[in-house]
């Protein structure tokens, strides 16, 4: 097992790792793996939109000096688990709107103690905001028609000076015909009516042929 670049993040072979914050526990069904008395999670880039920007090229400093993240769409945790791994000393504010996804969230954050989830719908971060306050790192993954507006509402709302918002742009569906092209420059377009600069678009394939991933900051 190696260090990676990104601080809190392992290689071993081609596959990346976190170091288990909570031994002996799967969150997924993801292999655990044993090395120098240490417990490892691998972390699937194609279950994980965030290990796919890793290793689709992210900067090394992605996570560094990051005590407070908000993270829109946690879903059951899939990511978020592995976030908890990676910034053990931060604290992770969840929110989650949907109830069913919420309860197995709720179960990981009673394992977690870095994981403090909120049942809220992520378009209104005037419900949420003022208890979340400043924010080093915003990621959000919510697969919203209006995405880029939520992404810049919740970056007025929370994202600190120095900070960084990554918004997982899904830009193809099935359902939808529009081209990739014009969903990408369209929220771009969005983000930057918030007085937001965006920083690189990496395209997520082959881990998900439906998303690029957009970084930006003030
Ligand atoms: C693709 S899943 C997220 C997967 C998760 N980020 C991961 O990597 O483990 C999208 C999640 O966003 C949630 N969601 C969608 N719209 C939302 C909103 N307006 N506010 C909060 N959560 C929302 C959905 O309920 C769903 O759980």
């Amino acid at each position: 097992m190696e260090p990676t670049e990104w601080a809190g993040v392992y290689r071993s072979g081609k596959e990346l790792y976190t170091l288990n914050a909570d031994p002996g526990h799967r969150v997924y069904g993801e292999e655990l793996r044993t090395e120098g008395g240490k417990e490892y999670r691998q972390w699937d880039p194609f279950r994980s939109k965030l290990a796919a920007y890793l290793l689709k090229g992210a900067p090394s400093d992605t996570f560094r000096g990051v005590r407070r993240v908000l993270y829109l769409g946690g879903a059951h945790g899939t990511t978020v688990s592995h976030l908890s791994d990676v910034l053990p000393e931060a604290a992770l504010f969840v929110i989650e709107k949907s109830p069913t996804a919420f309860a197995p969230l709720l179960a990981l954050a009673r394992r977690r103690s870095n994981i403090l989830p909120i049942l809220a719908d992520a378009q209104l971060p005037e419900r949420y905001g003022a208890d979340v306050g400043p924010v080093d790192l915003l990621y959000q993954d919510v697969a919203q028609r209006a995405q880029a507006m939520i992404f810049g509402e919740n970056a007025e709302a929370c994202l600190a000076a120095q900070g960084l918002g990554l918004l997982m742009l899904k830009v193809k569906s099935v359902t939808q015909a529009r081209p990739a092209a014009a969903v990408l420059a369209e929220s771009r377009r969005e983000v930057e009516r918030h007085r937001l600069h965006v920083r690189s678009t990496s395209d997520l394939a082959p881990f998900s042929r439906e998303h690029l991933a957009l970084a930006a900051h003030w």
